[in-house]
């Protein structure tokens, strides 16, 4: 009989420390009281450019919209995740306006870490919506998914009525991911990749001013305007677009993402907050369901505002998103300013004639004293 050297009993102390993590299967995305509920009566937490994350190795790149990586954004309770996608040099990858300004890797590499994340969280419905003003072509983006392994976990609508499935029926069917591209779809070469706009309206996206949310349709243009609102509403899923710009430069149109004021955009309190402003279209809407998509997901509240609209009172298989590794970093000034190098890859871009479209221009950043004189 082997006695274990007590030092080595000493290491074991972390593990048996550490928390029980047992996952709750009577759950559908964290209630188990939603897995009765149809998909289309939800409201879907998402989370904008949510590839682009700003880490302490890209020193907390201005064009990042996220603060942590997909799998704790979505351990945190997002359930919807937006990217944008552009191809280079012939590989299909997640970039912000350009892979020279913001290179989050291969699209693959992406859908993967969710595919590792849906295996550890059977019973989790997610949507996908990827930006693909590249047109890249679905047949190349599902051999991504597929070298993911993620395709064959896709939902696909054999009919108009899929929206109305119950989360409990997505997950029995195997099919639990819902995917849409906002452009270059053709459901006849690859039908679980489905065009966004016949399915989703969206608010405004360029919002400069937490107090002029706005809740009406402004893409796809046959739905757009306030005198089609009701129509978007009866045809559609609507996804709100709540994430706040500064613009920097008039005359490039530059905006930075506003991430001060992140806690409030995203919490239940302040001006433009998330619970009022849900609250808001929901009654201009008439219905109580569809997306919300924020940048900085894990500043305020949004997972227990969201709650709130589906009714849900006591989450289970969520986690707190940790510390925002920013805080605790001592060398952040020094890192958080060299953001600064992006803007000016930008507009130096822009100067040289690059032609890029206006809701392209997305950026965050903190301090931008001084850089107004540079551009
Ligand atoms: C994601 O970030 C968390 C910290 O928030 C880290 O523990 C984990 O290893 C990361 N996962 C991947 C796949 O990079
Ligand atoms: C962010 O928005 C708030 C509210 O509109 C404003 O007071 C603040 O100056 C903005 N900050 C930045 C950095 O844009
Ligand atoms: C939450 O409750 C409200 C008010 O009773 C109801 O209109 C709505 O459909 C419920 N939502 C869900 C997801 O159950
Ligand atoms: C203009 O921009 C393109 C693309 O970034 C780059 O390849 C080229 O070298 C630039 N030209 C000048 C004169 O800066």
């Amino acid at each position: 009989m082997l006695f274990p050297h007590p030092l080595r009993l000493l290491a074991l102390l972390p593990l048996l420390a550490a928390p029980v993590l047992s996952y709750d299967k009577t759950a559908c995305n964290n209630s188990p009281s939603l897995c009765s509920a149809p998909y289309n009566s939800l409201l879907h937490l998402g989370a904008h450019n949510s590839a682009f994350v700003r880490t302490r190795e890209n020193k907390y790149s201005t064009a990042g919209n996220q603060y942590f990586n997909v799998s704790t954004q979505l351990s945190g309770g997002i359930r919807l995740l937006q990217s944008q996608l552009h191809s280079d040099n012939g590989a299909v990858k997640l970039c912000h306006t350009s892979c020279q300004l913001f290179d989050a890797g291969l699209l693959r590499n992406w859908l993967k870490e969710i595919k590792v994340w849906l295996d550890a969280n059977p019973s989790e419905v997610v949507t996908i919506l990827l930006v693909n003003d590249d047109k890249i072509s679905p047949n190349l983006l599902a051999a991504e998914y597929k070298a993911a392994g993620l395709d064959s976990m896709v939902m696909e609508p054999t009919d108009k009525t899929w929206q109305t499935k119950t989360l409990q029926e997505f997950i029995d069917s195997g099919k639990r991911v819902v995917s849409y591209l906002s452009t270059g779809a053709d459901t006849n070469a690859v039908p679980w990749l489905m065009n966004e706009f016949d399915h989703i309206f969206e608010t405004g996206f360029e919002n400069t001013d937490a107090a002029a949310f706005s809740c009406v349709a402004t893409r796809p243009g046959v739905v757009a305007g306030e005198d089609k609102l009701k129509e978007a509403v009866q045809t559609r899923m609507g996804l709100m677009n709540r994430f706040l710009y500064q613009e920097i430069s008039k005359s490039l149109k530059i905006y930075v993402n506003n991430d001060t004021y992140a806690a409030t955009v995203n919490g239940d309190k302040g001006v433009g907050n998330l619970k009022d402003g849900v609250e808001t279209c929901f009654g201009q809407w008439g219905k109580r369901a569809g997306y919300v998509i924020l940048d900085f997901v894990n500043e305020g509240n949004p997972a227990q505002v969201v709650d709130s609209f589906n009714n849900v009172t006591n989450p289970v298989n969520r986690q707190q998103f940790p510390k925002n590794p920013k805080d605790d970093d001592k060398e952040r000034n020094q890192n958080y300013a060299s953001g600064w190098d992006q803007v000016e890859k930008l507009a130096a871009m822009a100067r040289n004639g690059t032609k890029i479209t206006t809701g392209q221009w997305v950026f965050a950043a903190g301090d931008w004293k001084g850089v107004w004189d540079r551009l």
